[in-house]
């Protein structure tokens, strides 16, 4: 049963060694909101900020467009108990990205607090989400797109989970990522 507060309407629990991913809530959008104010954060996840500032109506729309293509969640640290990020395992939305007859899944992903970027939990997410998008969804590919190529961090991330640059896409702005069923099982088997 979907709880009153649910606002991702799934009931998808799962757990890294610091964090736990939990369906968002409505209540989560307040607590994004006054880190969507930080133009370091805002940049790095929008391509092109609004010039108001962020409020939680704007937030729930762009919400409400992930929540109604895949997973939404809301990711809390454990040892705070802190909601401190978002992301959505989401199914492909971009036709470039798309192949005929496979299962492909994309992944937006913001950690708010800019005090906790480079700590390893942007990965530690990842890695939980592919394991399930893999494992228990039965994608053919996961694809994160539309990645800034100035957006080091995120390039990194991705790069660091074994992923490499499917195309250019927005005259060379923006990266296409992608990782195969083949090579993700081959790369999970080589680290047990
Ligand atoms: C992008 C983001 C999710 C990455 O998560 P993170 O927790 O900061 O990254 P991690 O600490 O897990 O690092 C992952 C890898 O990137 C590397 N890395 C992290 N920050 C880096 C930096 N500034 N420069 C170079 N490498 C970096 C890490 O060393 C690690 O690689 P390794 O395991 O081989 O050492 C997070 O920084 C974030 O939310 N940023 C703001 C929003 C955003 O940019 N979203 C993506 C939009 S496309």
């Amino acid at each position: 049963m979907i709880q009153p507060d649910n606002f991702a309407c799934h009931n998808i629990y799962l757990e890294t060694e610091r964090l736990k991913l939990r369906p968002f809530k409505i209540a989560d959008f307040d607590i994004a909101v006054p880190f969507y104010r930080d133009p370091d954060f805002l940049n790095a996840v929008e391509e092109s900020p609004p010039d108001e500032p962020v409020t939680t109506e704007y937030l729930k729309k762009a919400g409400k467009f992930m929540r109604d293509s895949g997973f939404l969640f809301a990711i809390v640290e454990k040892a705070s108990g802190r909601t401190i990020g978002e992301v959505c395992l989401q199914w492909m939305n971009l036709e470039r990205a798309k192949i005929a007859g496979e299962k492909i899944m994309r992944l937006p992903i913001g950690i708010w607090d800019k005090t906790l970027w480079g700590k390893g939990y942007g990965k530690e997410v990842v890695r939980c989400l592919m394991a399930h998008a893999f494992g228990k969804l039965g994608i053919d590919r996961f694809c994160p797109v539309d990645v800034p190529v100035d957006n080091i961090r995120s390039i990194a991330l991705w790069r660091s989970l074994g992923l490499t640059v499917a195309r250019k896409a927005d005259s060379g702005k923006m990266l296409d990522f992608e990782i195969t069923r083949a090579k993700y099982e081959k790369a999970t088997q080589n680290s047990t």
